[in-house]
């Protein structure tokens, strides 16, 4: 039976009539960046996210950049985060001429060991942002610590977790700042890309407004150099159609998860493992398995979707070589990124798919 990793025709085919109206409305208002539909949506996540403000971006990756870039961090400054994630969680910190720091993460939840933190921390050190991969937070109480004890900012990547929880506390609502994308595949993801910033401090969210339009107020007067961070009103728009939904879509993707929990009970597959303290959202299903490269392509053989997140952990990426790390350095990401494994976990999934996911995979291992 063929299954794909993610089915986002399946999701569209319920709500296209809608999206295509809210696009319509957009494009017969002609007010494309920015606009209503972007602040209502601002306005929307900060309310599900328990936040104060919210600010649109053009993307995930801009949401990051645009926080860092708008608590002055720069060259000369440390930031401490994790070598387990995605790019464009250091892609940012590298941009912005900052240095970044790696800790290891823990092995159950592939998030940053927070115990490891203080002994990175220097005088240099200006934030720090644990990364809440694959929909779980990471454990934000002893990271919050130690940023107290030292006067950190903290950034949470919180691309892949948009209202999990922690302690009953949103994703991105805990540090100095939260970022979220909206890439397609996310578990709230638009028409093309988009993301947003929330926070609680309003200094700091008068500056993302100013940063995110190339640092100019009044216009054509910059006091400082931004970008262009700016969200679409049509992703906006979009967006708002597909919201009222999150909830019942992250919902689907725990059941498919307690599913496939059970399926893999008494096998050598390990399943995600979600701290008591968490409500995970599941953007990503992560098993570890052994012969894990033998085991995907067997999967894509018989037509099932599976990734890697992540194949080479950031600290031995050639583009961050001058970082001067070596393998070995963080032995808990680079043994997650020879063993991790994503399978569909969508909300549109059948059971009769994830039968065909599960016992396949079972079969290979034998
Ligand atoms: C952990 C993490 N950070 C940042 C991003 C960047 O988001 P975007 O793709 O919207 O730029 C992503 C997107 O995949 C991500 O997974």
């Amino acid at each position: 039976m063929e299954v794909p990793l993610l089915d986002l025709k399946a999701q569209y085919a319920t709500i296209k009539d809608e999206v295509l109206a809210a696009v319509s409305e957009v494009l017969e208002s002609q007010q494309c960046v920015g606009g209503p539909k972007v602040t209502e949506l601002e306005e929307k996540i900060a309310s599900i996210s328990d936040s104060r403000f919210a600010v649109g971006a053009s993307s995930g990756t801009d949401a990051i950049l645009n926080s860092l870039m708008s608590l002055d961090i720069g060259a000369g400054d440390e930031i401490i985060t994790t070598p387990f994630t995605f790019f464009a969680t250091v892609g940012c910190i590298a941009r912005t001429g900052a240095k970044a720091v790696f800790v290891d993460i823990e092995a159950r939840t592939f998030n940053i060991n927070p115990e490891l933190i203080e002994s990175a921390v220097t005088e240099k050190t200006k934030a720090i942002m644990p990364v809440h991969l694959f929909g779980q937070m990471a454990d934000m109480d002893p990271i919050m610590e130690t940023a107290n004890k030292y006067n950190l900012a903290v950034i949470e990547d919180a691309a892949q977790s948009i209202t999990s929880t922690y302690k009953d506390r949103k994703a991105g609502s805990i540090g100095t700042a939260g970022c979220f994308s909206f890439f397609p595949s996310k578990n709230l993801g638009g028409i093309g890309d988009g993301g947003m910033i929330i926070t609680n401090d309003e200094q700091l969210y008068e500056r993302l407004l100013i940063m995110r339009n190339h640092g100019s107020k009044p216009k054509y007067h910059h006091k400082y150099i931004g970008g262009n961070f700016r969200l679409d009103a049509v992703q906006a728009a979009a967006l708002l159609v597909k919201l009222p939904h999150l909830d019942e879509w992250s919902q689907a993707r725990r059941r498919n998860a307690a599913y496939y929990g059970k399926k893999f009970t008494g096998t050598d597959v390990k399943i995600p493992y979600i701290s008591p303290d968490c409500v995970s959202i599941y953007n990503q299903y992560v098993i570890r398995v052994p012969r894990r490269d033998e085991v995907a392509a067997y999967l894509s053989e018989k037509n099932i979707g599976c990734a890697i997140y992540y194949p080479v952990p950031l600290h031995l990426q050639e583009c961050f070589s001058y970082l001067g790390y070596k393998e070995g350095d963080f032995p808990e990401s680079e043994k997650a990124a020879k063993e991790v494994l994503a399978i569909p976990v969508y909300p549109e999934l059948s059971d009769k798919m994830k039968d065909s996911v599960a016992d396949t995979i079972v079969s290979f291992l034998g």
